[in-house]
């Protein structure tokens, strides 16, 4: 999308022990240099290395994010965290409505959106997930869920700060299958037309996020697509080098 920063992000999701370190390393001191002026990069490692993932990135444009927070601000919620503490450890994103959240968790749209309020009140930007499985594909509802799911999981104040769409097809997600360049332009030009539809001049410059088997491979490919303002990697995101190679792209 002309006019919008892309945005190249990292989930590393149940992964990650210490000796992971080194790759956030790695990671901080390869975005250093002039492509940083054009694209943001970010790294959502598991919430126990968010402290130390964020002092080895202190010197780098790389920006560290949690990959989901509690929709309330604290309180009597075993095992969860709150977007504060996120925000506490120096990260400045949260992941909310992940498929993995979803489907473990019984995710709604409704409690998505309360999440991503809930990262609006502590500073963070929200990286809102949808996306249709691979039933819902084949029965030619790709566009209906999208539409439902940007409906039922973006507060009313959402914008083009506090929120970036991650559009991941979960049959998409881990398999090394992606949709045709085709299907993600259609996609993309859908999501977007939906996100101006609703929120104006902020909806253009939203960025939409493509995640899915997001390789160094077909990076060039997929991040070429109109109104794909960036990545949502998962597996090569947890390889300095894969992440390094996909954000030289641009
Ligand atoms: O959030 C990113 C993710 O779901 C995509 O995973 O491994 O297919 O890149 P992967």
């Amino acid at each position: 999308t002309p006019d919008v920063r892309p945005l190249v992000a990292g989930n590393w999701k149940m992964n990650g022990t210490r000796e992971f370190l080194t790759e956030i390393k790695t990671i901080a001191d390869g975005v250093i240099g002039p492509l940083s002026e054009k694209v943001d990069t970010l790294i959502c490692p598991p919430a126990t290395l968010l402290y130390v993932a964020t002092a080895l990135a202190t010197d780098s444009p790389l920006e560290i994010g949690g990959q989901d927070c509690h929709q309330n601000l604290g309180g009597a919620h075993t095992g969860d965290i709150s977007a504060e503490m996120i925000a506490d450890c120096f990260g400045t994103y949260v992941i909310v409505g992940h498929s993995e959240r979803r489907a473990d968790h019984a995710e709604t749209d409704h409690l998505v959106r309360a999440k991503a309020e809930a990262a609006y009140a502590a500073d963070l930007t929200a990286i809102v997930c949808i996306g249709e499985t691979g039933d819902e594909r084949d029965a030619y509802q790709t566009l209906d869920i999208l539409k439902r799911q940007i409906f039922g999981s973006l507060p009313q104040s959402a914008n083009a700060v506090n929120t970036v769409v991650a559009y991941e097809p979960i049959w998409a997600i881990g398999t090394g299958l992606t949709p045709t360049v085709k299907d993600i332009e259609i996609a993309h030009a859908f999501m977007r037309a939906e996100l101006v539809q609703r929120f104006g001049e902020e909806g253009r410059l939203m960025r939409i996020l493509y995640g899915g088997s997001v390789k160094p491979g077909n990076a060039r490919e997929l991040m070429g697509v109109e109104n794909v303002d960036g990545a949502l990697i998962g597996g090569a995101s947890l390889k300095a080098e894969d992440f390094l190679a996909i954000y030289r792209v641009y």
